[in-house]
């Protein structure tokens, strides 16, 4: 019998470091709800408001009372026609869309850098994929949003597309204004879905990019990553379905937390009260900061004028950016020395997701780190060699699941269908997806990762699996 609850001892020890939180969630670990008396009364009581579906607390899966009523709330806010509460994360809200849009065998265009839940979504749903091929800004070693021309490329190679799957913003909070592209999309009949992750928060004040819940059919927001809501807490918007109630509840649990729909019916709350004002402090914050920091030299926060022309940046997020041949995987090492906790890094930098909840001395603390930190501790010769292809596509992914496979060296592997996906990591775009042919460049590319230590997902020990 053992006495340790590793877990748990873990999470109590991570809190008592007292890291300034810049990575999820939204609330960052409860300061969100202490913006006023009934978010604080929440936080406090936390502990005691696990509840179930007793009387009169209404029931998720059929909502009448309560629950019904903080939808409603909800769809107003976001002005779409039905808006649901998801309590297992934007992953159950982009199955249920998926499922809902399509059926079987239909052929959807998708971004190729799309999250994994989508991926899964096209294998379960059994759909026919055309790839929108991903775009690389070299110079940040950023991947961006595909633009229209890209996504019009590849409408061109279909034969009957019924729909396309876009994630607005990106994990850098980067997006492409695609606005009147999805109008014309709609018009000529195409299914839009868009995976908004990352921009629950967009359009509530004039200082964010556009919301562009009004232009889609189905729009999934994490409100766990952005808003103060717990984590698994998205919300799933909807304009147009056919009958996204059913796969909404096949997707989720039948004991839906209290606690996270009690955050969702918060961070809208939130945002209708105190959204507008507390992200144009926040971004006025932000900026200021964003100035002194550059001064130091040390690092370059992003800004929307280093993007090419169309794209637009979230400003309640720093991208910080190192110059070439420093490391930003030891920048995040760094910083959590110095007790900030980064969202993620990537080759070149890493990702901050400032909040309403930040306050003066927070952007202090980052300025200080940064004004200490030592560039040659970060040195990393690393490799990069973005790669923007899309392979010949043999299987559907969803095909491919299914089939006998075998382990074969990468060098050997030129010419044979890859059973799942490759992703060399950075930038965590797939090279090669499940049922496309391995090519030569592309083994020369993950080749070039694997002789750098550089990670390939999908690669173990120089083996990859192929179709037999
Ligand atoms: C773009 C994007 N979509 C979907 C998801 C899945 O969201 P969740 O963690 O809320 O299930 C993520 C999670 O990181 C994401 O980054």
């Amino acid at each position: 019998m053992s006495k340790k609850v590793p877990l748990l001892e873990e999470v109590l020890k991570y809190k008592k470091e007292n890291n300034l939180i810049l990575s999820m969630p939204g609330n960052k670990s409860g300061i969100g709800f202490l913006r006023d008396d009934i978010g604080k009364e929440f936080a406090l009581n936390m502990g005691f408001l696990d509840i179930t579906e007793v009387d009169p607390l209404d029931n998720l899966h059929a909502p009448e009372g309560i629950i019904k009523e903080a939808q409603e709330l909800l769809a107003e806010t976001y002005g779409v026609k039905k808006a649901y509460f998801v309590v297992n994360g934007s992953t159950a809200g982009n199955l249920a869309s998926i499922f809902d849009a399509f059926n079987e065998g239909d052929e959807v265009l998708v971004e190729r850098n799309c999250h994994k839940s989508v991926y899964n979504g096209l294998i379960l749903r059994k759909l026919k994929v055309k790839y929108i091929e991903p775009v690389i800004h070299e110079d940040k070693g950023l991947f961006l949003p595909p633009t229209e021309k890209k996504i019009y490329k590849a409408l061109d190679r279909c034969n009957n597309a019924r729909g396309i799957i876009l994630t607005y913003p990106n994990y850098f909070g980067i997006g492409y204004d695609i606005f009147d592209t999805l109008k014309d999309l709609k018009e000529r009949g195409l299914t839009i879905i868009i995976d908004g992750a990352h921009g629950a928060h967009y359009g509530i004040s004039e200082r964010l990019p556009k919301s562009i819940v009004s232009y889609a059919d189905y729009i999934v927001l994490s409100a766990h990553k952005t808003l103060p809501s717990l984590t698994q807490g998205s919300y799933l918007l909807v304009n147009n379905d056919k009958n996204v109630d059913f796969y909404l509840k096949a997707f989720m649990t039948t004991s839906p937390s209290y606690l996270i729909m009690s955050s969702l019916d918060y961070s809208r709350y939130y945002l209708d009260n105190y959204g507008e004002k507390d992200y144009d402090k926040l971004i006025g914050l932000a900026n200021k900061w964003s100035i002194k920091i550059n001064t130091l030299n040390k690092v370059s926060i992003l800004k929307e004028e280093d993007l090419p022309q169309g794209y637009n940046l979230d400003l309640s997020r720093y991208i910080l950016t190192l110059p070439k041949g420093y490391s930003g995987h030891k920048l995040l090492d760094y910083l959590r020395k110095m007790k900030i906790q980064c969202e993620m890094s990537f080759a070149c930098g890493v990702v901050l997701i400032l909040s309403p909840f930040n306050l003066e001395k927070d952007f202090e603390k980052i300025y200080n780190s940064i004004e200490k930190l030592d560039l040659s501790l970060i040195v990393d010769n690393q490799y990069q060699n973005y790669y923007s292809i899309i392979p010949e596509k043999v299987l559907e992914p969803y095909e491919v699941f299914d089939k006998d496979f075998e382990y074969v060296d990468i060098k050997k592997s030129i010419g044979k269908i890859s059973k799942e996906a490759l992703i060399p990591y950075p930038p965590g775009i797939p090279l090669i997806c499940g049922g496309e042919v391995i090519s030569k460049e592309a083994v020369e590319i993950m080749l070039g990762y694997i002789r750098n230590n550089k990670t390939v997902i999908g690669i173990e020990e120089e083996l990859v699996k192929v179709i037999k």
